[in-house]
């Protein structure tokens, strides 16, 4: 019994701080794998912005809706990001001015500028 005693209390230790060590819930590792790959794209958006953008966007060039800005963006959000990162893509003439396309770089790809489009909006919405 003395010999025996002790490896029992070693193994429900072990039992106990197994259970304590539960594997994470699986949906809430994918919610912040999710939120995670949301935050480097944003990142990744402002990158291309910065490079590319920021030169009309930053300071209303020409009449470039400014993120951050809500009256700019009140009426062109709800048009929804597909809609925008198209006229982005493809440059438009508006109202206030001429959106060129890809904001003249044409080396971007539609990623690339549907990604500094999602960042000008998710800053403007904050
Ligand atoms: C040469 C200046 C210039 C550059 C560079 C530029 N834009 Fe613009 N952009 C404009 C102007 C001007 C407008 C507003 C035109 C209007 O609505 O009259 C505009 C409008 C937009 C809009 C709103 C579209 C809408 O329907 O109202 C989006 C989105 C946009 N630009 C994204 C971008 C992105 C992304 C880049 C970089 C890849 C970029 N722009 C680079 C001048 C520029």
């Amino acid at each position: 019994m003395k010999r025996i005693l002790p490896v029992l209390v070693l193994s429900l230790f072990l039992l106990a701080s197994c259970s304590k060590e539960a594997p994470p819930d699986k949906e809430e590792l994918t919610e912040s794998k999710e939120e995670a790959a949301a935050e480097q794209k944003l990142a990744v958006g402002k990158t291309i912005y910065d490079a590319n953008c920021g030169g009309c966007h930053n300071s209303d060039v020409a009449g470039a809706p400014t993120p951050g800005d809500k009256s700019d963006w009140k009426d062109r959000i709800p048009m929804g990001v597909s809609v925008l990162a198209k006229k982005a893509i493809e440059g438009y003439e508006g109202k206030r001015g001429v959106m060129p396309p890809k904001g003249g770089n044409e080396v971007l790809t539609d990623e690339e500028v549907t990604l500094a489009v999602k960042y000008m909006i998710s800053i403007t919405k904050e």
